[in-house]
């Protein structure tokens, strides 16, 4: 038996020695984040628990419309050991939809794209959507990202961009089984367009899910019939897209495991397809969803909840988590409380 255990240790050892999907985070950016350099903001616990995210608030700003704004994204992508290479990122398609390839709006998302890939060492860059709605009209946003790759980006400068990334949130398990399968055709467009872009297959996919989408009311797997196939409707999600993002919404590591395994983890694996775990860091409820700083003893937040509310309890959490399951977690988001300097347990990196 011994010499069994041996072997597993030596096999999980060098598993993990060669394991690329471990060893760097994703992350989503979205279009603000929290901001320590505006006036009354800095060191601000009443501003920074409030966590008033609203376009009128003071203490949010556009995570990417200056060169120092920039520069906190790219250093927070290259902080050692905690690198990033993958971010799913807001804001570039209202420009995009301009089709005026001179203009200031596409010439921002070009600088940025060459930056950014310039800058962060094997970085790719999805331009996240997020509108919602069941008929998915985040699908008709890709032909712009598809149009700025051909007519206007560079690839030799690292101008293109990589992915196209949709958080659609409105899935609904109490659907039936025709409603279920026509929101299925409609991310399927997401794909669809994603591959007019030559050659097929470069423009990347993906798609974020909740952990629970798959199941119905009494836990077992919603099946449906979609694309001339039977099967766990997760595992549709999973063959439609290149990449899917589980929305595990648990701070425990073990929790996270379940959650992960029970969306289909394995059927992933077998298929070559990269299944992420989010990590949600914004504030949330309830507040064990999330390793946002409640403030101690807030009504809203279990006592254990605290020993998973700063960044480096966090990343502790996310390191046992990967010891046992080898997914790519992607942080949500950027400066929310990630790199935000809005505290000092959850500081700018
Ligand atoms: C802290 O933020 C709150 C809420 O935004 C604001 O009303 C207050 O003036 C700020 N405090 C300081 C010292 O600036």
């Amino acid at each position: 038996m011994w010499l069994i255990g041996v072997i597993c240790t030596f096999v999980h050892l060098i598993a993990t020695l060669i394991s690329p999907i471990s060893s760097s985070y994703a992350m989503y950016v979205w279009r603000n984040g929290w901001d320590p350099s505006i006036s009354g903001c800095a060191n601000n616990l009443t501003a920074f628990y409030a966590w008033d995210d609203t376009p009128s608030s003071p203490c949010f700003t556009h995570t990417w419309s200056t060169q120092e704004k920039r520069d906190w994204l790219w250093s927070t992508c290259n902080r050692p050991g905690r690198e990033i290479s993958q971010i799913f990122f807001y804001d570039t398609v209202t420009a995009l939809s301009t089709r005026d390839c001179s203009s200031t709006g596409v010439q921002w998302v070009k600088s940025t794209m060459a930056e950014g890939h310039r800058k962060v060492q094997g970085l790719k860059i999805y331009a996240l959507f997020s509108d919602g709605g069941e008929s998915v009209p985040e699908q008709s946003h890709v032909p712009h990202i598809v149009w700025y790759n051909t007519e206007c980006a560079n690839a030799a400068l690292g101008e293109q961009i990589d992915g196209v990334a949709v958080n659609n949130e409105n899935w609904d398990v109490t659907w039936d089984s025709v409603r279920m399968a026509r929101y299925l055709d409609n991310l399927n467009r997401i794909v669809i367009n994603a591959h007019t872009q030559e050659p097929v297959g470069s423009l990347k996919t993906h798609f974020s899910v909740g952990w629970r989408w798959g199941k119905s009311g009494n836990g077992g797997d919603i099946v449906i019939t979609w694309g001339g196939k039977s099967q766990p409707v997760m595992r549709h999600f999973i063959d439609i897209f290149d990449s899917i993002d589980v929305q595990v919404a648990f701070v425990t590591s073990d929790a996270m495991e379940d959650r992960l395994r029970g969306a289909e983890w394995d059927y992933a694996v077998q298929q070559g397809k990269s299944l992420l775990t989010t990590a949600y860091i914004n504030k949330a409820l309830p507040c064990q969803t999330t390793y946002f700083p409640f403030p101690i003893n807030d009504l809203d937040c279990p006592a254990w909840a605290y020993d998973y509310k700063t960044e480096s309890m966090m990343f502790q959490e996310l390191d046992a988590f990967q010891s046992r399951i080898p997914s790519r977690v992607v942080l949500h988001h950027f400066r929310g409380a990630y790199s935000s300097g809005g505290i000092p347990d959850w500081p700018k990196h």
